[in-house]
């Protein structure tokens, strides 16, 4: 046998594969069977700072207050029927999920300023949820908006929830930082509990018949592991955090790849749309064998041993891969 335990946010867990954020939570039975499969946390979709800010704003409009800047605001977000929850619903589906688990509940709230809405985190924390995932996804398109701005920002907004909370906190970053490695530091010396690495773009089309933006939400593969890979190998023992991989996720093999470039936990969503929450089983009896078979006594002896400090060739993460790689190509013309 091999220990799989794992501690992520200071939460002890049975093994590193988790479901990531995602709409799997809509359906209480759909939790149960995550847990059934061995789920060794539950991270719950987020509360979005639009769902909180256009509530208010609603309330402004009975209250008939609002001004033509709030129409326009709207004008971007999906009717309020169509945001799945509101932040009560949200509230209530943390408790309703923290009492029907044995598993911790990792809550999530997604946004990109610091204002008011962030107290909601507080409320998050009194509804039950182990820890609370802060995803800071944003495409600043500003040409006056700089890079340090925006990275000022995430750390306050880090600071403030973390100011407000008891629990751990996880920041998801997105990998369009000039200096990932340098961003997770300063997040790590203010106290961020974990990074979950990376948060997925979202990319649009266009229609050319039409001249129309096309919204698609294209479900991952393995290949996007690759760049999480890079950066939790680069991360691995530089920082204090837990790091968690989170896109492109879908093997046995994905969960040992990630474990081997130092992550303390898996998340996975894209697999378990396609194949169903009971592939997560899949996911962690693969991953057990695969230790077993490869005489790992714990998880822990095999975590970050391709990580950049510790793999037998750091260059091969590096400018020199980048370079040797072009330079080698060998194929048909
Ligand atoms: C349908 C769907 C809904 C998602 N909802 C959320 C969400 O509410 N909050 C969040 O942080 N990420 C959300 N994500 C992103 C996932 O948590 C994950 O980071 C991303 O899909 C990459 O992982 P994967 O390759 O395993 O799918 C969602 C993804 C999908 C496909």
């Amino acid at each position: 046998m091999s220990d799989l335990s794992t501690t992520y946010l200071g939460l002890r867990l049975e093994h590193p594969i988790m479901p990531g954020a995602g709409p799997f939570v809509d359906d209480m039975g759909v939790v149960r069977r995550l847990e059934d499969s061995g789920a060794a946390a539950i991270v719950l979709r987020s509360l979005f700072e639009e769902q909180i800010t256009r509530e208010e704003v609603g309330t402004l409009h009975h209250m008939q207050v609002h001004g033509d800047s709030f129409a326009e605001a709207l004008s971007y977000f999906p009717e309020h029927s169509r945001f799945r929850f509101g932040p009560d619903e949200y509230l209530e589906m943390v408790s309703r999920v923290h009492l029907a688990v044995g598993v911790p509940v990792i809550a999530s709230l997604n946004g990109t300023t610091r204002g008011g809405w962030l107290r909601y985190a507080k409320q998050i924390e009194e509804a039950g949820a182990h820890a609370l995932e802060l995803n800071v996804y944003d495409v600043e398109a500003d040409p006056e908006v700089g890079a340090a701005e925006i990275e000022d920002n995430i750390i306050g907004m880090l600071v403030d929830v973390k100011k407000a909370l008891k629990i751990p906190v996880a920041v998801k970053l997105s990998s369009f930082f000039t200096s990932v490695a340098h961003l997770a530091r300063r997040l790590d010396e203010v106290g961020v509990d974990g990074l979950v690495l990376f948060n997925r773009f979202y990319q649009p089309d266009i229609d050319v018949e039409e001249l129309e933006v096309k919204h698609s939400l294209k479900l991952s593969s393995s290949t996007e592991l690759l760049p999480r890979l890079r950066w939790m190998a680069a991360l691995s023992g530089r920082v204090r955090c837990s790091l968690a991989v989170t896109g492109g996720v879908h093997t046995p093999i994905d969960v040992v790849k990630s474990g081997m470039c130092g992550a303390h936990a898996v998340q996975t969503v894209s697999a378990l749309l396609q194949h169903g929450p009971e592939h997560l089983r899949t996911l962690v009896d693969g991953f057990r064998q695969w230790m077993v078979e490869h005489e790992y006594a714990s998880y822990e002896q095999m975590r970050g041993n391709m990580s950049l400090d510790r793999c037998p060739d750091p260059h091969a993460y590096e400018r020199a891969n980048y370079v040797k790689t072009l330079l080698n190509w060998r194929g048909e013309l």
